[in-house]
Formats: C-alpha cells, sequence, structure tokens
C-alpha cells in the first residue's frame, strides 16, 4: 500500500543508489616523522625519508617502557612527544564547485593541521572529532598535502595512558554546495505507542555557493531489512543566502514500531536527501533506535516499560597491545567479551570516544553513558585540559553532543569525573560551571544529564548546583541505601564502582579476609607479593572501593539503584594504582589487559546472565600440604559438591546473599572435581587436574576467517599445555611466532601488568600459562600460516583465512 502510494507521488520507495556526497576512507598512505621538524607544515617540506604507514597510528606504543618516560607509570611509561604526518594526495579536477572537507574522530593531541600550507586550525583536545573546509585551498586536477602536527610533548597530561598520534580514523568529505550540515540531523522519538511511534527528524541544510535554488528536504526511514516504511518531506525552501543554514523538522509515523533493547538492539534508518529541481543532491544517513526509557526514584531504569539493572563497566579507550589506535574488530572483541559476561552498560571514562564504540553500542545493545571531561578548570596533573578550559570547554561539549545525540545507545550524559571543583565549600565556582555544562547539553538534546561524583555530600557544588538530572556517586557504596534521606525524591546511579584489584593467575593464600590497601598513599602496598601481583581472589580492593561482591549485593537487592558501571571491564594501560614502577599498567580489570577473564568474571556471568555457571578455582599446582582455598562461582543449581582424588571435600550452598562458595582443604596434588546439582541431578562438571611439567603449545584463533580489508584481526590465544593437554598454571614459556600469507602480527601480550617486553614483536613469554598474538590482515585474500615454536615445547600452527 505505502509503496503504491509512494509510486503514484513520483518516490522511489527504496534507497537511492546515487549517492552526492561520498565519505571516503583518508587512513592511507600518510608520511610520519616522531620529532620536530621546522616548515613540515609547508606543502614543498621534504619527506620523502619518513616512515610511510597508515592510520590510524599511535606511536606511543611502539616505544620503550621506562620509568623515566615524562607520563609516568601513571600514564603508561611510554614515550609521548611531538610527531608529524603528511599525506600527498590529488583531487579529481570534477571536485571544483563541491565542498570538500577533512574529518578527523580523534588526535592525541594539541593538533595543527596545514592543507598546501594553510594554517587550518589548532585543536587541544585529544579525544574531540574535529572537521576542517579545504574547498578553496586546494589545486583540483593536481596534487595536494595536509600536513598535521601533534604535540603529546607537555608531560603528565593524564592519570591513564593516552597514546599519541592520529589514532582514529580520518575521512575525506565530498559534497555539493547544499549539503546537510556537519552533524545536521537530530532524530528523537518523542511519541511512541505500541501502534506507532513519532519520529522527529530535524535537518540542517547548509548553502555554501553564493545564491541557491529553492530545494526540498526528504526523509526516508527503512528498516533493518532495508525495507521503506515512512516518507516525508518538507515544502520546497526559498533561495538560500551564501554561507548559511537552515532548519527543517518533520515527522514520520513508523507503524507497529520494532524497539531497541539491550536484548534485541533493532535498527531502522534515517536517510535524508536534500533535491534541488526533483534531482538528490545530497544524501545523509542516520541511526534511530526506537525506545523509551526513564530513571525513576524508587524504580530505577526503566526501558521501554520494563526495569533494567544496568550492569555497566567503565573503561579507558586503549586497546590493550594495541595501544590507543582505533580498531573496530578489537574494540567489537572486548564488547563481546562483556556481553558474555552480562555487562550492559559502558560509561565511556572519561572523555568522548571513538565513533565506532557507540556504532557497536547500537548494534550490539549497551546503555552508553557518555562522558564528556575528566577535570574542568582544576587541574588533576600538570599539562592537562585545565590549560585550555576557557578557550574550549564550551566548543568541545557542543561538539560531543552534535556528534554523539543520535546513537540510541546513549542514555546518559556525563558532564565530568570527580572534578576537582565539587569539594569547595566557600567558593561556588563548581555550581557555576555545572550549570553551564548543563545548559549547553540541555540546548541540544534532552537526555539525563549527571556528573561522577566523588563527594557525595548534598553541599558538594556539583550535587548542590541542581544541574544534575540523576545524581551520580563514584563508590560510596555503604551510602547508596540511605541515598533518600539525603535526597528524597532523587534519582541515583553509581557512576562508578568497585575499583577491586585481582591478577589473572595469582592467588595469595588464605584468602577470606578482605584488604584494601593503606589511603595513606606514603605508604607503601604490600599483599606480601615481590612480583606486583594481587590475588585472584575478590579480595583485595582500593580504600574508596570494595570488592566485587560488596557492591554487587548492595545493587542488585535494592530497586531503586539503577544500576552500576564497574571500575573496569578490561585492565588498561597506565594507573597501575597501588603499585608504581615497574607496574606499568591496571589491575582493576575484571578482564585482564590481554582480554584473558580474570576469575571473578565468572562470579558476574553466573549472577547477570542466563548462562548456566560452575567455575572453580584456583589452578591446582601447589606445594603439597599448603592450606588451600577453594573457591566456586556458579548458578542454576542447588549445591556444589568438591571431590578431590575421588574423595569427597563436602557439598557446600549458597546462602543468604552469598556469591560463591569456599572451601579450605590440604593440597595434594591429582584431579579437583566439582559437581553442580539442582534437586539432586548434576548440573555441570569441572576438573582441575594438577599439571605437569611443559611439553605442547596450543593455539586458538577467535575466526579463522577474517576480511581482506587491511583492518580485521583474528586473536590467537597460546595455552602452554603439559603432555596430558592441561594448561600449566605458572608456565611462563618464551614463544617465538612465524606467519606467512598476507598478514603481519600487530601485537602481542600476556597480561602481565610488570612486563616491559615490547608489545610489537614476534615472540612474547607466557603468563600464567596463556599468551595472546594479534594478526592483522593485508588487502589480499589468501591463506595465513601462524606457527609458535618454544624450546623444548612441540610447536603449533594455526592456519586463518583471508577473503
Ligand atoms: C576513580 C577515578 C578513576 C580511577 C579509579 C581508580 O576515583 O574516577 O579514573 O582513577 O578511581 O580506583
Amino acid at each position: 500500500m505505502l509503496v503504491l502510494l509512494l509510486l503514484c507521488l513520483g518516490i522511489a520507495p527504496y534507497a537511492s543508489a546515487q549517492t552526492s556526497r561520498t565519505i571516503a576512507d583518508f587512513d592511507k598512505g600518510w608520511k610520519f616523522h616522531l620529532g620536530d621538524v621546522k616548515g613540515a607544515e609547508k606543502a614543498s617540506a621534504p619527506d620523502k625519508n619518513w616512515r610511510l604507514l597508515n592510520l590510524p597510528h599511535d606511536w606511543s606504543i611502539e616505544g620503550t617502557f621506562s620509568k623515566d618516560n615524562p607520563a609516568s607509570p601513571e600514564g603508561g611509561a611510554l614515550p609521548g612527544g611531538i610527531g608529524w604526518y603528511r599525506k600527498t594526495f590529488t583531487v579529481p579536477l570534477a571536485s571544483k564547485g563541491k565542498q570538500v572537507y577533512i574529518d578527523f574522530d580523534g588526535v592525541y593531541q594539541h593538533s595543527d593541521v596545514w592543507v598546501n600550507g594553510h594554517h587550518l586550525g589548532f585543536r587541544p583536545n585529544g579525544y574531540i572529532s574535529f572537521r576542517y573546509e579545504l574547498t578553496k585551498y586546494l589545486n583540483y586536477g593536481g596534487v595536494n598535502v595536509i600536513a598535521v602536527k601533534v604535540n603529546n610533548s607537555e608531560q603528565p597530561n593524564s592519570r591513564w595512558y593516552s597514546g599519541s598520534g592520529i589514532y582514529r580514523n580520518v575521512w575525506l568529505v565530498t559534497t555539493n554546495p547544499v549539503a546537510i550540515d556537519h552533524w545536521g540531523t537530530y532524530v528523537t522519538t518523542p511519541e511512541l505507542g505500541i501502534k506507532s511511534a513519532g519520529v522527529v527528524v530535524k535537518t540542517t541544510v547548509r548553502n555554501s555557493q553564493s545564491t541557491a535554488k529553492p530545494y526540498t528536504v526528504r526523509t526516508k526511514i527503512f528498516d533493518a531489512d532495508n525495507k521503506l516504511v515512512a516518507v516525508g518531506g518538507s515544502i520546497p525552501s526559498k533561495a538560500q543566502l551564501s554561507d548559511s543554514a537552515v532548519s527543517f523538522e518533520n515527522t514520520l509515523p513508523v507503524y507497529a514500531p520494532r524497539l531497541w533493547s539491550v536484548e534485541s538492539p533493532y535498527l531502522y534508518k534515517v536517510v535524508t536527501e536534500v533535491l534541488i529541481d526533483k534531482k538528490v543532491v545530497d544524501t545523509y544517513t542516520t541511526p534511530l533506535g526506537i525506545r523509551t526509557f526513564e530513571f525513576d526514584a524508587d524504580k530505577g531504569f526503566i526501558l521501554n516499560g520494563k526495569s533494567l539493572k544496568i550492569l555497566g563497566v567503565c573503561d579507558h579507550h586503549d586497546l590493550g597491545s594495541l595501544g590507543a589506535a582505533i580498531n573496530t574488530r578489537a574494540l567489537e572483541r572486548q564488547l563481546q567479551i562483556l556481553k558474555g559476561m552480562g555487562v550492559n552498560g559502558i560509561r565511556t571514562s572519561h572523555n568522548p570516544p571513538a565513533p565506532e564504540l557507540l556504532d557497536l553500542c547500537d548494534k550490539m545493545g549497551f546503555i552508553v553513558m557518555d562522558e564528556a571531561f575528566d577535570m574542568w578548570k582544576m587541574k588533576k596533573t600538570k599539562y592537562d585540559y585545565h590549560q585550555f578550559w576557557d578557550e574550549w570547554h564550551k566548543r568541545d561539549l557542543q561538539d560531543q553532543i552534535l556528534r554523539d545525540r543520535n546513537h540510541p545507545s546513549v542514555f546518559i550524559w556525563s558532564i565530568g569525573n570527580e572534578i576537582g571543583e565539587q569539594y569547595s565549600r566557600t567558593d561556588t565556582v563548581g555550581r557555576v560551571i555545572a550549570r553551564e555544562l548543563a545548559g549547553i547539553v540541555r540546548s541540544l538534546d534532552n537526555r539525563p544529564i549527571t556528573a561522577a561524583n566523588n563527594d557525595p555530600e548534598p553541599a558538594s557544588n556539583i550535587i548542590a548546583s541542581g544541574a544534575l538530572d540523576i545524581i551520580g556517586y563514584n563508590y560510596h557504596h555503604q551510602d547508596y541505601e540511605s541515598f533518600h534521606k539525603r535526597y528524597p525524591g532523587k534519582k541515583f546511579i553509581s557512576t562508578e564502582s568497585t575499583s577491586a584489584l585481582e591478577t589473572r593467575g595469582s592467588y595469595d593464600m588464605p584468602s577470606d579476609s578482605i584488604r584494601r590497601w593503606p589511603i595513606s598513599w606514603d605508604k607503601p602496598f604490600t599483599t606480601g607479593n615481590k612480583d606486583n601481583s594481587v590475588s585472584a581472589y575478590d579480595n583485595v580492593s582500593a580504600p574508596w572501593g570494595s570488592t566485587h561482591e560488596e557492591t554487587w549485593k548492595v545493587v542488585k537487592k535494592n530497586p531503586m539503584l539503577s544500576g552500576m558501571y564497574i571500575w573496569t571491564g578490561f585492565d588498561y594501560l597506565g594507573e597501575p594504582t597501588p603499585y608504581s614502577w615497574p607496574s606499568r599498567s591496571s589491575y582493576f580489570g575484571v578482564i585482564d589487559l590481554a582480554g584473558f577473564p580474570k576469575d571473578v568474571y565468572y562470579m558476574y556471568q553466573s549472577e547477570w546472565t542466563n548462562k548456566t555457571v560452575l567455575h572453580i578455582f584456583p589452578h591446582w599446582n601447589w606445594e603439597a600440604g599448603k592450606t588451600v582455598d577453594v573457591w566456586a562461582y556458579y548458578n542454576n543449581a542447588d549445591e556444589v559438591e568438591l571431590y578431590l582424588n575421588g574423595k569427597s571435600i563436602g557439598i557446600k550452598k549458597k546462602t543468604g546473599d552469598d556469591l560463591h562458595v569456599m572451601w579450605r582443604l590440604k593440597y595434594e596434588p591429582g584431579t579437583l572435581k566439582a559437581v553442580s546439582r539442582k534437586n539432586g541431578k548434576v548440573v555441570l562438571t569441572k576438573v582441575i587436574n594438577t599439571a605437569g611439567a611443559p611439553a605442547k603449545i596450543e593455539l586458538i584463533a577467535d575466526r579463522s576467517n577474517i576480511k581482506a580489508d587491511g583492518k580485521d584481526l583474528s586473536f590467537i590465544t597460546i595455552r602452554i599445555l603439559d603432555k596430558n593437554g592441561n594448561v600449566v598454571p605458572n608456565a611462563d614459556n618464551l614463544v617465538k611466532f612465524k606467519i606467512s600469507g598476507a598478514a603481519s602480527i600487530a601485537s602481542v601480550d600476556n597480561g602481565d601488568p610488570v612486563s616491559h617486553a615490547p608489545f610489537k614483536a614476534d615472540y612474547r613469554k607466557a603468563f600464567h600459562g596463556l599468551a595472546l598474538a594479534i594478526v592483522q590482515g593485508k588487502e589480499q585474500a589468501g591463506t595465513i600460516t601462524f606457527t609458535a615454536t618454544s624450546e623444548g615445547l612441540a610447536p603449533a600452527t594455526v592456519v586463518i583465512r583471508s577473503k
């Protein structure tokens, strides 16, 4: 019926194949020089001897770990400095009369950009996306040069590893002179019923030529199968003045809308067209997820009419051994591992994320808290963004909201993390800024605003400002339950929680007491471990935080608590707190830097997913006679029975709010077996054997087919096994890698926070029996053969196909 009607109106029912705007991947073929070069901005500057590379690129991750690097271990102990990038490219004569722009998704940091020697601008913020117009400086039909100076030499400027360089994607965008503006659509669904959703599409059209003919804006909505479900148009505009923008608003009904949810993130797409003389002169696509949500003071978070606890994690932007250089597959893998644990929320701590993160969260179903700043005017490190606050905060915040507001996965804006201005009881600077920032956000979007406060008092400047829709605390889990006594009728979210520490595979015994490191920084933190490791039992935490179990127990039972974002999902480079050098990465992750889950991952999996879980730990290789605690995380069962060498050690059941069970026993080598049962019937069985000497290597590729696009990755897990196939829990064998075919080794890791071995290498020691190699295909289809060898061990080979 709709199709018929459209045909009568002369409207093609399917997306027009004509693309009047081109968005070209501009990542390939850049020249790079580490260090400052006088005159490198000039088009004629020599760059023949510079290194040829493809973006995204992070030069810090290629550096050598040293405690003397000015970023300090807090910043990841890797070098910063100044770097130059240049790209020579041709622009066809046919582009004359078009608008040409270069879009940077993110450059860390203090970037200056020139085209053909003309300075286009300076952008200090290392996490913001920005655009420059090239139109009037280009040689059409000739050669052009873009030069970018990146200055990350003022250190320290971050409390975690930032990376350095053009570490996100770059795009060359060409449009007609009349086109939809940069971030020029805004799609909302203010009216949503079971039968239909009213989709409001605001479109801003910019005319960049001296006069423009009248034009029309047409909006189409397609469902996930690319079927047209709605169309609407504007009345023709008047002729529009040069370099001006005009906005249009359409409301389109989508009948029987499919809703976006975390389990089923259904996506429509909005295709907006500009037409002159009935010809499409621009096409612009915006994602659309239809959903309703609210935060309720008593009931917590409600999505599409149903209560949903936000089970989130905070993460920094690095991708482990790949550094800050964005790679969509690496990000997708992180999100898949988190989904497997039951996570449904991501906080982009403490800055605007790569756009690809939000695309993936839209597709995979995560509730995103999109955060803007880690500091305002008051600094946290000597050279951080506070230097640029006055001049840039408004522009940066506006750009973040404009860029991100169409993502259905974004539910909350956070205007800052643990901001220094919250504490003063004598000045009100924090209140003034909080109101200003909230005002900027509200002028562009109506999603709720929070801030991640570590001062939970009503007198805290940011809370007292009244600017927040949802009051957010970092930590203070002891105070969650009394929240309404302090803040009657207010809504609450745990913006950041936990900060517990674990080193994968490292266990201290006995472990039933909770340890917090001393709050006073001059007292060294000791776990009794000389290797700067912490116990993998959930028993060590920051003094301001809690063990994983402590916070989850509180959040679980209290419906008014809309959710929590654990610090952190993954270990990240930098902030090895409470240790310092030789440690260079964090211990807070539920998952280590290489992407290997720590034990507590399975506690969350048993609580947050429907998957049936039985996870027992530690390993079973100890000194004879040692007293060992064995823990089990389980669900969907009444009890677990543990056996050592066939003899029952006893049946344990979780009672009250227990999240694990434990047996304390004397170690003897052999076989530890756990059996979970429900109503007397076996649900799951888990066995851990005492491992013998390392004998062979096992390789497991997460994907054995990858795309031949030069970007796709296969993550290969290396396991050191004994002759019977048991993982050897303390194996640290040096493993060497060889690769043949159209691929290279992008990086290697093992999750050890103390290792100073390079990530860009063709070898790695195992850490507690495991290592990781990341293989990156080239733009060439074929067979990739990856081989791992180690002295005294049987080698292994895995084959990957790239298509
Ligand atoms: C928080 C802070 C995070 C991280 C964490 C470590 O206070 O927001 O960025 O530093 O502590 O426990």
